[in-house]
């Protein structure tokens, strides 16, 4: 890997969850795989009154939990030097005085702002930057989600941001598209001539997205219940992972090429009607149940929730893409916390050949499938039907390993690594074009709008199930199963 320039990285949110758990495990990797400049800092700020000394030390415990075997003592110290701490109260001015001192330091350098705090405070924090001067032509902001609550808010956020920084400097982060599996999917499906002639109705029957948890809502009770299953996960996640299987091949690697064609999709997305928010969306919550035999509580017991929510921790779409390519074609989107298993993963189901030659029993695995796993480990696997060694005419499953990077040495990258090297080089391929992240908000709001105006709460489901009947009788309704059910 070619190493990265010269930056300053700015965390607001620095003493947060996310930094502890991703961001700062991310840089401290690339610091080991020798992919930091000697002179890049990172800065991290947050409200609470701490030394540097206390901030590296918290630091080092947080991260160090969440690093596991890949934590190095002696390796932790040379990278904590590189490690800076701001007391900061993002809403006074006043406060950047000394952030704004050491940024100036390097004034020509890379800056990369990564705002990891709640959206409320991006206004601020943005017009503090502003007025201190420190948005310099090389700056990026990073965003994290959520942006929004809905369209509105979503806008509203994007024009403030947008007076600041250009669209081209504004890294929306979607973790998912990090991932190297999905990564895979493209160099499968446009690296290869193989895949294209296939990858169109009339040979693919269904796609299937699952992203499923095992873990409820973690101490974000407040956040999520706000917040629910279908914007935490498929207003984001699902839909950019629905664009890159159902793209049309972009003319070149160009971020913006690959924008346009994702974008392209998400217009073409066919709006639910009342109608179809009764019949193509399931939405559930789950109660007490157990999760690997162990009992866990109901959602509403969680701290924070509200005891009457309705606010739904699984959702169950059937989505259909109106292009000649996908015309018939149902994309199966469904994701939950409290499943029985943490699995992601897109499901391509081809169509069965036209004769069979062979006497397969009626409930074997007849047709081609293409699956591609996010979680719990990256793969990508070609299931087809071989002959069984022997001496009968017997087929049996096997399949082909796609995934030829699991094959080789190389450290695999987590996806908040690879967008923060992207982020630094100015890569916005990975990241969120603001009329992608508005028109994914256009197709998700009638059925927010439908389910806050249904008197009908949110079918509830055990934890460590696969989410409520209604979730396997949408797929049976085109004679269809999720996979795990087939
Ligand atoms: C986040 C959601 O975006 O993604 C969380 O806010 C969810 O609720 C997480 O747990 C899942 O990410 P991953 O990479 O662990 O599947």
């Amino acid at each position: 890997m070619a190493a990265l320039p010269d930056f300053d990285i700015v965390l607001f949110g620095g003493s947060g969850d996310l930094a502890m758990r991703k961001l700062l495990p991310a840089l401290y990797h690339l610091f080991r795989e020798g992919m930091l400049a000697p002179g890049a800092r990172i800065m991290s700020s947050a409200r609470k009154n701490m030394s540097l000394a206390e901030y590296r030390a918290s630091a080092r415990t947080q991260c160090g939990a969440f690093l596991g075997q890949a934590f190095d003592a002696v390796k932790w110290e040379s990278f904590s030097e590189r490690l800076f701490y701001f007391p900061l109260d993002a809403q006074d001015s006043d406060s950047y005085h000394s952030l704004k001192a050491a940024l100036n330091e390097h004034a020509e350098r890379i800056r990369v702002f990564y705002f990891s705090t709640p959206p409320s405070l991006f206004p601020v924090i943005c017009s503090n930057l502003g007025r201190h001067e420190l948005i310099t032509p090389e700056s990026r902001v990073v965003l994290e989600k959520p942006l929004g609550h809905d369209l509105k808010s979503s806008c509203e956020i994007n024009d403030l941001v947008g007076g600041y920084f250009s669209e081209t400097q504004i890294f929306r982060i979607d973790h998912y598209l990090g991932k190297e599996s999905v990564q895979n999917l493209l160099a499968l499906r446009f690296g290869n001539a193989l895949f294209e002639p296939l990858w169109r109705r009339e040979w693919i029957r269904d796609v299937q997205i699952t992203v499923a948890e095992q873990l409820g809502v973690e101490g974000r009770g407040e956040f999520y219940d706000r917040t629910g299953a279908l914007r935490d996960m498929v207003q984001n996640h699902l839909l950019q992972l629905l664009c890159i299987v159902a793209m049309e091949p972009p003319s070149s690697i160009d971020p913006n090429a690959i924008r346009d064609e994702k974008l392209k999709v998400l217009r073409s997305l066919r709006p639910f009607t009342a109608e179809d928010v009764a019949t193509k969306s399931v939405r559930g919550q789950y109660r007490s149940g157990a999760i690997n035999h162990a009992p866990v509580g109901s959602y509403t017991d969680e701290p924070g929730i509200n005891a009457e929510s309705s606010t739904e921790t699984f959702v169950a779409l059937k989505a259909e893409i109106d292009t000649w390519r996908w015309a018939g074609v149902p994309f199966f989107l469904r994701s939950g916390k409290r499943m029985p298993e943490r699995v992601a993963e897109i499901i391509v189901n081809f169509r069965e050949v036209p004769h069979s030659i062979f006497d397969l029993p009626s409930n074997s695995f007849r047709a081609n499938q293409l699956v591609i796993r996010m979680q719990p480990e990256e793969s990508m696997k070609l299931f087809l039907l071989a002959k069984k060694p022997g001496d009968t005419m017997a087929l049996e499953q096997a399949h082909l390993n796609l995934d030829f990077a699991g094959t080789s040495q190389t450290r695999r990258l987590d996806a908040y690594e690879r967008l923060l090297m992207d982020a630094i080089r100015g890569n916005l391929t990975l990241f969120v074009r603001r009329d992608e992240q508005e028109a994914a908000w256009t197709w998700v709001e009638p059925i927010l709008s439908a389910w806050s105006a249904s008197p009908e709460r949110p079918k509830l489901y055990a934890a460590g199930t696969w989410g409520p009947a209604a979730s396997t009788v949408l797929a049976s309704r085109d004679g269809l199963a999720w996979n795990e059910e087939s």
